[in-house]
């Protein structure tokens, strides 16, 4: 069993695409433990795309993801984290497969509705980032 997180983007939210998100989740073996509806500010964006800083998209990332509520989540499942980027498709929905969750709602690079964890370490990182123990139900 793996964790990782998840995060249903403001455009995700602003698109309405929260549930279908979730229903693909729960449709291939991923169960929601924990979940919340979160406002970044800039500094909390920012310090949560850390790892982007020296990215020329830091700025304008991180206003995106300040720019409205989001839904972050902590997924369990076997191999949780690659089953997750697989349901989410590559990061530009231009190349993500046909049936993922970017390649059928994204329409920008940077706006593309879903994050999910890279990697064990960024998981837990990002797991830590949003929720603490008490808040998952694992
Ligand atoms: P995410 O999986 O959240 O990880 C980093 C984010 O940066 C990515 O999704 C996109 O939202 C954004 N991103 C990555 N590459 C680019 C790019 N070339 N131009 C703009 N935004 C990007």
């Amino acid at each position: 069993m793996e964790r990782t997180l998840s995060i249903v983007k403001p455009d995700g939210v602003e698109k309405g695409v929260i549930g279908e998100v979730i229903k693909r989740f729960e449709s291939n073996g991923l169960k929601v433990i924990a979940m919340k509806m979160v406002r970044m500010s800039k500094e909390q964006a920012k310090g949560f795309y850390y790892v982007h800083r020296e990215r020329p998209f830091y700025d304008s990332l991180t206003d995106f993801m300040s720019s409205g509520p989001a839904v972050a989540m902590v997924l369990e499942g076997e191999n949780a984290i690659a089953n997750n980027r697989e349901l989410m498709g590559a990061t530009d929905y231009r190349e993500a497969a046909e049936g993922t969750i970017r390649r059928d709602f994204a329409t920008d690079i940077e706006r593309n509705i879903v994050h999910g964890s890279d990697g064990p370490e960024t998981a837990s990182f990002e797991i830590s980032y949003f929720f603490n123990e008490l808040e998952i139900c694992g």
